[in-house]
């Protein structure tokens, strides 16, 4: 089996793997806060780490807005165009590190959004700041940052769901998480399986707490607008397994 960089191999079963998440509802959830948090009519949208772009492609379909599509795997932006072109003029795709790929990037934007759970691929306190460094920095006055992430609390909480198997075409994947309380690391692993070889992908995520979060975003440009519980309009609180972060710029 060959070692391959995540969202590599993944690529090509990302969308069953994440086959019970329901994006028509997050992204109506989503479109309800920015309708919540943002004045302006028609917000440009950043969208950091969009994957095969499942989120995007009910973005575009429930609003008017214009998307720019970012994620840093080649793999996972290859199907996001795919998958997005009968929507050709709404959105861009392109690639952008959000930690550390900021540096002549030139495009800012009404809104910024990373949704489901690409920050916890942010491993450190110096990836979280230069995350929030970077995304300030390309935030439009009167703008928002939207993110979510998940917490030991998921972790703790959901080790039943921690390893199962699906397929797509001759494309086959097995997936197994362990979570380890001390260090806050949860890893996943991928088996993946078709015509083009046998693969394995090693992903590891930090599980934030709340405390944490605030506090990075205490020592940032940005502050906190609103915390969410989960899908709720509940604020945020130590036993939120995720939370919706809405941020803004510090006048
Ligand atoms: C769990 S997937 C979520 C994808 C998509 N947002 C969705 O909801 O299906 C996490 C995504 O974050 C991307 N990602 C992880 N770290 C990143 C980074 N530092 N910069 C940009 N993208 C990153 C991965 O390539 C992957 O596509």
């Amino acid at each position: 089996m060959k070692s391959v960089k995540p969202y590599t191999a993944l690529a090509d079963v990302y969308d069953v793997a994440m086959d019970h998440v329901d994006y028509e509802s997050w992204a109506d959830f989503i479109l309800h806060l920015i309708g919540d948090e943002v004045e302006k009519s028609n917000p440009s949208i950043l969208e950091l780490g969009c994957g095969t772009g499942l989120l995007t492609e009910q973005l575009l379909i429930q609003s008017e807005f214009f998307v720019l599509a970012t994620d840093a795997s080649s793999d996972m932006l290859r199907m996001a165009r795919e998958r997005l072109l009968p929507h050709k003029g709404q959105y861009k795709v392109t690639r952008l590190d959000f930690e550390s790929g900021w540096d002549g990037f030139g495009e800012s934007a009404d809104i910024v959004l990373l949704m489901y759970d690409g920050f916890n691929y942010i491993l450190t306190l110096e990836g979280v700041s230069s995350f929030l460094e970077g995304v300030g920095h390309h935030l439009n006055e009167g703008g928002i940052v939207l993110f979510d992430q998940s917490t030991p609390a998921n972790s703790i909480n959901n080790a039943e769901y921690f390893e199962d198997a699906g397929s797509t075409g001759d494309v086959e994947f097995v997936r197994r998480s362990t979570y380890d309380e001390k260090s806050g690391l949860h890893t996943t692993e991928f088996e993946i399986s078709s015509q083009r070889g046998h693969f394995f992908e090693k992903h590891i995520q930090r599980a934030w707490t709340r405390t944490e979060i605030m506090g990075a975003v205490e020592n940032s440009s940005l502050k906190i607008r609103a915390t969410f519980d989960g899908f709720s309009l509940d604020a945020a609180n130590d036993k939120s397994e995720r939370i919706h972060w809405v941020l803004e710029k510090e006048i």
